[in-house]
C-alpha cells in the first residue's frame, strides 16, 4: 500500500499530531528495494508488513440490532489475519439477534478456517469479572455492564489484551462496503509501521460520506465531524497560541490504537468516546497538565489520519441520532479542564445554534471512564477463563 508520507506534523508536548496523509496506492506489488527520492514523498508500506502487524491486531465490531446482511459484510472485509472481536448489545428477548450475529459469524469462521469471539455487553459473567477485577466504573445500579458504544468498546479491549494482542481496530458494524473494511484495516496498519512511539492512534477519514438526494452525492464533511474538529483545534490553538486546523477527525469511529495506547487513557461513555480520546491524549501528554504516564510521555504519543479511497457508507440514523452524537461530544471539550473560554463560548454557541441545548444551560458532564489499567487483568482472566472457549465463534470445533 503506498500512502503520502507524513507532510506536516503539529507537536503539542509530548503529542505529535500528523496532519491527513492520503491513500495513493490500495496496493503497491511486490517489495522492492525504492529510490531513495521515493522513499522521501511516499511512504510503502509491504505486503508482509501489513500482514505481520495484522497478526497482532483485534479488530473490533461494536454493534446494536444492525442489519444482519451489513455485519456480515463487514466481517467480511476483515483480512484474515486479524482477530475479529465481536462486542454486541443487540436484544435478545423478542428475537435473539445475539444468536443470529453468532451463527453468522460460526458460519463466517467455519468455511474461512480463521478465529473470532463474540460477546454479549450484558454478560453477566463479564460483569462479574470486572468486579472482581476491581473495575465496577463500567457497571450500572442493575449491576451489568452499562449501554452504550463506548461501553462496549472497553469490554472488548480486554478481552483483545487476554488475547495478547499488541493493536486494536474498531469497525462499525453498520458499514455497507465490506471493500472500505479492508481498506481501513490496511491504514491501521500502515499507520503502525510508520509510527516512532508505541504510543500510537491511527484516525480514519474518508475521502467522502455520500448522501443520496437526487442521485448520489459525494460529501466530504458530516456537520456533526464539522463542529467537533472546530472546537477540539479551538482547544489547541489556545493552548499554543497558533490557530490551527490539523485535527480532522475528532469523531472517527473507525480508529485504531495500540494497547500500550489503550491502557492509559481515560475514555468517555457511548458516542463521546472519540472525541475524548483526542482530549484525553492532550490532557495526559500535551505538556499543560502533569504528564499521565512516564514511558509514554517520553517516547511521545503520535497520532495518524489516513484519509481513505473507499467513500464510507452507512446506516443514516436521522436527525435526532445527529444531536445525540453532536452533544456528549462537545461536552467532553467544554468540561476538559484545557477548556479555556473562547472555546467554552464556541460549544454553546455551536450547540444553541443547532438546538441541541436551550440558551440558559450548558452541556452535562457525559460519563468518564478510568484507564484500563486499573483493571486487574490476571483477576478478569481468571474470572472468565472458564467461559472464555464459549465465546469463540467455533465452540466445539477445535
Ligand atoms: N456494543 C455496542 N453497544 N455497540 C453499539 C452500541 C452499544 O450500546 N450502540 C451502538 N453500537 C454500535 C452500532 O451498532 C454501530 O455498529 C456502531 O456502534 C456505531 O453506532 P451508530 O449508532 O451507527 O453511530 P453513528 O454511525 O451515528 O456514528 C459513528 O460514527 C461516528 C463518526 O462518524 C460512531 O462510530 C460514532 O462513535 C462516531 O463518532
Ligand atoms: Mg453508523
Amino acid at each position: 500500500m503506498r500512502i503520502e508520507s507524513p507532510r506536516y506534523t503539529e507537536r503539542v508536548g509530548s503529542v505529535r499530531i500528523n496532519d491527513v496523509q492520503k491513500v495513493l496506492e490500495l496496493d503497491s506489488g511486490r517489495a522492492k528495494e525504492l529510490p531513495r527520492e521515493e522513499k522521501i514523498a511516499v511512504q510503502k508500506t509491504e505486503e508482509d508488513t501489513i500482514k505481520d502487524l495484522e497478526e497482532k491486531m483485534a479488530i473490533i465490531i461494536p454493534t446494536k440490532d444492525e442489519k444482519l446482511k451489513l455485519f456480515e459484510g463487514v466481517i467480511s472485509g476483515v483480512p484474515h489475519e486479524c482477530l475479529i472481536i465481536v462486542v454486541s448489545n443487540s436484544q435478545r428477548k423478542r428475537v435473539d439477534r445475539f444468536r443470529m450475529e453468532r451463527d453468522t459469524l460460526s458460519q463466517f469462521c467455519h468455511f474461512t478456517r480463521r478465529q473470532a469471539l463474540i460477546i454479549h455487553q450484558k454478560d453477566p459473567i463479564l460483569a462479574e469479572a470486572l468486579r472482581e477485577a476491581g473495575y465496577t466504573e463500567l457497571l450500572g445500579e442493575d449491576g451489568q455492564i452499562r449501554d452504550g458504544k463506548a461501553e462496549g468498546m472497553m469490554i472488548a479491549m480486554l478481552i483483545a489484551m487476554i488475547a495478547k494482542k499488541n493493536y486494536v481496530g474498531f469497525i462499525d458494524a453498520d458499514n455497507y462496503f465490506p471493500g472500505a473494511v479492508w481498506e481501513y484495516v490496511r491504514c491501521y496498519a500502515s499507520g503502525f509501521s510508520m509510527a516512532k512511539s508505541p504510543y500510537v492512534m491511527v484516525r480514519i477519514l474518508w475521502r467522502y460520506k455520500p448522501k443520496i438526494s437526487t442521485g448520489m452525492y459525494f460529501k466530504k464533511w458530516g456537520r456533526v465531524s464539522e463542529i467537533t474538529n472546530r472546537c477540539i483545534n479551538s482547544l489547541i490553538s489556545t493552548k499554543t497560541g497558533f490557530e490551527t486546523e490539523i485535527i480532522k477527525t475528532g469523531n472517527a469511529g473507525e480508529h485504531a490504537m495500540s494497547l500500550g495506547l489503550a491502557k492509559i487513557l481515560p475514555y468517555a461513555s457511548s458516542y463521546a468516546v472519540e472525541p475524548q480520546e483526542l482530549v484525553s491524549i492532550f490532557e495526559g501528554f500535551g505538556g499543560v497538565l502533569p504528564m499521565a504516564h512516564q514511558a509514554a510521555a517520553k517516547h511521545g504519543v503520535e497520532i495518524f489520519q489516513i484519509e481513505t479511497r473507499n467513500p464510507h457508507l452507512h446506516e443514516e440514523k436521522g436527525e435526532q441520532h445527529q444531536q445525540e452524537m453532536l452533544l456528549p461530544g462537545l461536552g467532553v471539550i467544554y468540561h476538559s479542564p484545557l477548556c479555556d473560554k473562547d472555546t467554552k463560548q464556541m460549544v454553546l454557541d455551536e450547540l444553541r445554534q443547532q438546538n441541541a441545548i436551550s440558551q440558559d444551560k450548558e452541556p452535562s458532564k457525559p460519563r468518564l471512564y478510568p484507564p484500563l489499567k486499573k483493571v486487574d487483568l490476571q483477576q478478569f482472566t481468571k474470572a472468565i477463563k472458564e467461559h472464555i472457549d464459549s465465546y469463540s465463534a467455533l465452540e466445539g470445533e477445535q
